[in-house]
């Protein structure tokens, strides 16, 4: 009697598993029937990619949240719903590059790669460099593409590739740890902070290095590495190291040192600077960063990281990188099949420029947001003049709201709020970097949104 409950039990559940992966290929059909807008939609509503995996990149490693629009301090707020703006969700929690996407578009075949299926299958590259994984065109491309921008000193530096610049970042840690230390090291970085820094930092539980927060508070007489992001995510700010102490290594990220961002001064010239092709060409998918490294013991162990988490490092990325790095550079060149409306940073640098002046607008029309302010400053690269125009807005509400993400979340904008930085909750990021339609949108009804409160 009771196996054969247990048999019902279990055709039931049978049955329901058939049934709901029924109806799930129905909906997923009618996801991708109804093309981006609705996948933007579903995706927004929990978090999920179509086929109801967790979307993973940089902005997965922030904890869990409840992505629903229900908000604890407050209801749906009235607003003015434009004829531009539909009403729908609008997810800038993400710092994925996607503005990108149309310039690229434009491009059509000049990037497009073939890779033949006898092609690329060794392991390794160039067993004679200290990188072994290392793929020469993509590093003639780094070198060509630094030189030509001046953002960065390549010479008497290694270059060490990694799976985007978060497995360099690991890389890093471990590469400066000793391993017979008798207590983790810490590792700070100046607040508002990168929110995947303290993630990545402790979700293995290290026993080479820990967290330790807040480089401004940080008063240990003890090793630390810290890590200086320049200009800053969230906030754009360009940076220098705090704590400046004799037993600190720094690590400078550079994600956003490109011309698009901010006015390039100097090139770069620090003992370790981490870049990523996700923000200086946009495409994050790709997986590639790269570290240029002044002393060789840490590019060794380094790529002795990678070595043991990976073995190396996809190298149809890096070729297909090495492509895009190289049009980049072409398109500034203005070589024979180039336009000057081809020149790529142009491209991102009015976009940004264009998406500034929208959101400052909107700001001063809705009267109780702030944004930072930022000098200017010439670009030795374009030439122009210009104030930085971040990847991020850092967004401060002004007044009685004390939560600004769930203030923003009940009017259906989803924003990530201070508190993974590392400050107050009064102060929201906000990705400038998604497709036109959704950031038009936004700024549209970021413009309308007054104070009410419930
Ligand atoms: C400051 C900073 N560093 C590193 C990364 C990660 O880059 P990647 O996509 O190359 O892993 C990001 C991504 O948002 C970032 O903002």
């Amino acid at each position: 009697m009771k196996s054969h409950q247990n048999m019902l039990r279990m055709m039931s559940l049978k049955h329901f598993l058939v049934i709901s992966l029924a109806l799930n290929v129905g909906l997923i059909s009618k996801i991708l029937f109804l093309g981006d807008k609705r996948v933007e939609e579903i995706y927004c509503l929990d978090n999920k990619g179509a086929l109801g995996l967790e979307v993973s990149e940089e902005e997965a490693h922030v904890e869990k949240k409840d992505s629903s629009l229900k908000s604890s301090s407050y209801s749906f707020l009235p607003t003015t719903i434009s004829a531009e703006d539909d009403g729908s969700i609008i997810n800038l929690d993400h710092g994925d590059p996607t503005m990108y996407e149309r310039y690229w578009q434009q491009m059509g075949d000049k990037t497009t790669v073939v890779i033949s299926g006898w092609q690329l299958i060794s392991y390794f590259s160039d067993i004679r460099k200290i990188c072994w994984f290392l793929e020469s065109e993509f590093a003639n491309a780094v070198i060509r593409l630094h030189k030509q921008v001046g953002n960065a000193l390549t010479e008497g530096r290694h270059i060490v590739v990694g799976t985007g610049s978060t497995q360099l970042f690991q890389a890093v840690l471990y590469a400066l740890c000793p391993d017979n230390a008798s207590e983790p090291m810490n590792v700070v970085s100046a607040a508002p902070f990168y929110s995947s820094y303290p993630l990545m930092t402790d979700y293995l539980k290290s026993g080479l290095y820990k967290w330790a927060g807040d480089a401004y508070k940080f008063r240990k007489d003890k090793p630390y590495i810290e890590l200086v992001t320049s200009p800053n995510n969230p906030d754009g700010s360009s940076r220098k190291a705090v704590v400046n102490r004799n037993q600190g290594m720094l690590v400078h990220d550079l994600a956003y040192y490109w011309p698009q961002y901010t006015p390039i001064s100097i090139p770069a010239d620090h003992d370790i600077m981490l870049f990523t092709v996700s923000k200086s060409t946009g495409h994050a998918g790709t997986r590639l960063g790269w570290a240029l490294v002044k002393d060789q013991e840490i590019a060794k162990r380094m790529t002795k990281f990678i070595e043991l988490n990976t073995i190396g490092v996809s190298k149809d990325s890096q070729i297909r990188a090495a492509k895009i790095l190289h049009h980049v550079a072409d398109s500034i060149d203005h070589g024979p099949e180039y336009q000057e409306t081809d020149n790529f940073f142009e491209f991102g640098y009015s976009l940004m420029a264009k998406r500034w002046t929208q959101l400052r607008a909107a700001v001063n029309r809705s009267n109780i947001f702030s944004l930072p302010s930022f000098p200017s400053g010439t670009c030795s690269f374009s030439g122009h003049t210009f104030e930085s125009q971040p990847a991020f807005a850092w967004l401060k509400c002004e007044g009685e709201i004390e939560d600004c993400e769930s203030f923003l979340r009940s009017h259906k904008i989803l924003t990530r709020g201070g508190k993974h930085f590392g400050v107050g909750a009064e102060y929201v990021r906000i990705s400038m970097m998604d497709r036109d339609g959704i950031f038009d949108r936004f700024a549209e009804r970021l413009s309308t949104i007054n104070s009410q409160v419930s």
